[in-house]
């Protein structure tokens, strides 16, 4: 068997972050986001990997390698313009062969894995699984109406859903979906979708297995999505302290203090992150924090925040709380008259203020 992930696409509901990134590559407990799908691909057996790579191909790459690190090998599949999902698969032929294979979408995050699911599909050879989950907001993905435990509709972002079992990011196929995503044409958005080609499955009479995951899972397609996920992935780390912590300062619960980072002054209280060479100066780093390589936090306090690599953090005299900063950002008090808020923001940045 072996695995796509999809790591195309423009990330639009991530903007400002993904003008200068790519979405899969947004850390999650200081961890980006397509690692998780890589290690949970190679936790479940499968050793060959194609990444869809778009506009962001250099970054993931340089990112990702050539698999080694994780002992999987990649291959890389260029995708001209984000076609949908199933124009992903189509293009992905001759590297999946004559395999099954497992496809992950590079944004989504399943906490325990998917070794379980490939076995169900080793096991009870379906021409497809699929997973779902139960959500309270169908209308933001693909979903499904079972009939007796069987699929009957699959139908993309619905406005009136017909249920609230959507689609994970995650399925298993046979060679048989690869007529479906021949057959099938491009949707209201212009773009080939994976449930239209299921849904192509369905009605010509292939076996296509579901199954309703009570686990943890995430989609990470806007900034509260990512906050959830990092609070979710911070929930699971255990304290390893090498960085320098003085004696004026103090840490409760677990943290990950990584080599090089400096904790002076300040006060600590996990879950939290902070990357190497990071320095937290008469500050205070709250619970379901986690900050990046080489940030300065200092005078400050921030608290169930994402803070990416190299952004300043200075003199701030109100809490940061439930917010995404980008990279090299930095955010600091200005002591000079006239008393105003000075903002040098990028396109369809966010800055809330009280
Ligand atoms: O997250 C689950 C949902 O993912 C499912 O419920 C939906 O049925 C499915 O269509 C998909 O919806 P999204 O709108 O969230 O898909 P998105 O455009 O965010 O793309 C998912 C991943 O695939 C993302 O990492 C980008 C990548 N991608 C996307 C497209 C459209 C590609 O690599 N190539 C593409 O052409």
């Amino acid at each position: 068997m072996k695995a796509l992930i999809l790591s195309g696409g423009t990330g639009s509901r991530l903007r400002p972050l993904t003008y200068t990134g790519a979405k899969q590559l947004i850390p999650v407990a200081n961890k980006p986001i397509l690692f998780y799908a890589i290690e949970a691909i190679r936790d479940a057996g499968i050793h060959e990997i194609g990444i869809i790579v778009g506009d962001t191909r250099e970054e993931v790459k340089r990112a990702v390698g050539d698999g080694s690190p994780w002992g999987v090998k990649v291959t890389y599949i260029e995708q001209d313009a984000p076609r949908g999902l199933a124009h992903a698969v189509k293009i992905s032929q001759d590297f999946v062969g004559d395999d099954d294979f497992l496809m992950f979408l590079g944004d989504n995050l399943v906490r325990d894995g998917v070794s379980a699911f490939v076995e169900q599909f080793r096991t009870r050879k379906p021409n497809s699984l699929i997973l779902l989950s139960r959500v309270p907001d169908p209308q933001r993905f693909g979903v499904a109406e079972l009939e007796n435990g069987r699929v009957v509709r699959l139908i993309e972002k619905p406005d009136v859903p017909p249920s609230d079992l959507a689609l994970v990011g995650v399925y298993l196929f046979d060679q048989n979906i690869f007529t479906a995503v021949h057959a099938i044409k491009p949707s209201r958005r212009n773009e080939l979708e994976i449930t239209d080609a299921i849904q192509y499955l369905v009605d010509h009479e292939f076996v296509v297995d579901s199954h309703v995951i009570d686990g943890w899972w995430k989609d990470t397609g806007k900034p509260e999505d990512v906050l959830e996920a990092n609070r979710m992935m911070l929930e699971y780390i255990d304290s390893d302290v090498r960085g320098t912590v003085d004696e004026e300062s103090q840490i409760f619960g677990r943290a990950v203090i990584a080599p090089d980072a400096k904790i002076i002054n300040s006060i600590i209280r996990g879950p939290v992150m902070i990357g190497q060479g990071a320095s937290i100066v008469d500050s205070y780093i709250g619970p379901f924090t986690a900050i990046s390589e080489r940030v300065q936090v200092i005078g400050s306090e921030v608290e169930n925040s994402i803070v990416l690599q190299d952004t300043i953090i200075d003199q701030i005299p109100t809490r940061i709380d439930s917010s995404l900063i980008g990279k090299n950002v930095r955010i600091s008090r200005i002591a000079d008259r006239p008393k105003a808020l000075h903002f040098v923001l990028g396109d369809n940045s966010r800055a809330d203020v009280q």
